[in-house]
């Protein structure tokens, strides 16, 4: 029997060898890799929840580039076009692959999740079916929020967003805010945004939100606090509720402020496990589902973007040089702004590109 082809994404830096380059894999130049909270926990604490680094890792999965060379197999991508990387390629054709989901499959590369490494480097090689070649007007580090952008995207889908719907969305980080973004493109009329910080309500307001509301640092009542959300709402609650933060406050919160029949998307990871009213939520009837990252969404994240229905240009308030990679982390932990981009080294000609 043949020897199992593992597809395995390989990082390469300056001066380094193609080992093993595949008909159907692209090189890429790497371009702009946004950092995720993900991304600076790893570097904090080495693990997250049950993934946990075991040998150094390159960090990096928010990432576009240019492409350098191509497999000989490879028909949709050519030499110099711009793309998107999505960065989960799965490595088997399971049954989650075969049903469309795979997001779902266990033994799929994902980008900076232990083991396999991440795009912060010169050069990464690919599977050619996962990098998306850029329309004109996307710039590069537009192309890097695809990432985040199609959490959001998935997020709105599996909460049956539509036109017209009241949203309430908990959290106001880059994934909170792609979910406003996203909602608002599907149709929704109205969208609630809360968080701690007044900073991010700010930039959640400017990005579209209808209104916002502060939650305090030791918040007491999620009955008192949803409440205060469906008073905003001007209604009985929230069609549906995207968790973006996490917090035990905000999933408990979250479901009290969602009406009747409506429907309760967890997103954000926090404790592994957390109380939750789930009579409450039982007797009305609410359906809490769950998001993993998202399957079929580039397409959409670049059609939304080039078509100006989406904007993420706002999210993108800081910028580093690979080589300032410290910098850049100590920046996204200190929470100031909300993406920060990592640069790779680039001619003066390229810079000027990727910053039109
Ligand atoms: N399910 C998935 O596939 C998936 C994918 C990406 C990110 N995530 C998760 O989504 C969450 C959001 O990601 P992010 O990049 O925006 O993170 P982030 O940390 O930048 O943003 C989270 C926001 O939530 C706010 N917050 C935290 N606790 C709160 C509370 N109790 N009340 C009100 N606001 C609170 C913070 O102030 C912050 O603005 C994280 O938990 C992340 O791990 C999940
Ligand atoms: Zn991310």
């Amino acid at each position: 029997m043949a020897a199992k082809c593992w597809h395995q994404p390989k990082q390469l830096f300056d001066g380094f060898q193609i080992s093993a380059f595949l008909f159907s894999e692209v090189l890429i130049k790497m371009n702009s890799v946004a950092i995720c909270a993900t991304d600076v926990i790893y570097w904090q604490f080495g693990k997250l929840a049950d993934y946990v680094i075991k040998k150094p890792m390159v960090l990096g999965h928010e990432g576009s580039g240019v492409i350098q060379k191509v497999g000989c197999g490879v028909t949709n991508v050519k030499t110099g076009d711009k793309v998107a990387i999505e960065p989960g390629v799965p490595r088997d054709t399971d049954d989650y692959v075969k049903a469309g989901r795979y997001n779902l499959s266990p033994t799929i590369y994902f980008c900076s999740s232990p083991p396999d490494d991440g795009l912060m480097c010169r050069f990464f090689v690919h599977k050619a079916d996962y990098v998306y070649k850029l329309p004109d007007c996307v710039s590069l580090e537009e192309a890097a929020l695809a990432e985040p952008l199609s959490v959001g995207i998935h997020a709105c889908r599996r909460g049956r967003v539509k036109l017209g719907c009241k949203v309430f969305i908990c959290g106001a980080g880059p994934i909170g805010l792609c979910c406003l973004l996203i909602a608002k493109a599907m149709g929704a009329s109205q969208i609630l945004m809360c968080d701690f910080s007044c900073e991010r309500l700010e930039k959640a307001k400017q990005m579209g939100a209808s209104a916002t509301i502060k939650v305090e640092k030791c918040p007491t009542c999620p009955i008192e606090f949803a409440q205060k959300v469906k008073t905003a709402l001007g209604c009985s609650g929230a069609e549906v509720t995207l968790e973006c933060t996490g917090a035990e406050f905000c999933v408990q919160a979250g479901i009290y402020a969602t009406r009747s029949g409506g429907t309760v998307v967890l997103v954000g990871i926090g404790p592994a496990s957390v109380n939750i009213p789930v009579s409450n939520a039982a007797l009305r009837e609410l359906d809490i589902r769950g998001v993993l990252r998202y399957t079929n969404t580039w397409p959409m994240a670049l059609a939304m973007m080039s078509t100006k229905k989406v904007d993420v240009k706002p999210m993108i308030t800081h910028r580093f040089p690979l080589e300032q990679a410290t910098e850049g982390f100590e920046t996204s932990k200190r929470g100031t702004g909300i993406k920060v981009i990592m640069q790779s080294k680039r001619d003066p000609q390229e810079q000027q590109l990727a910053l039109v």
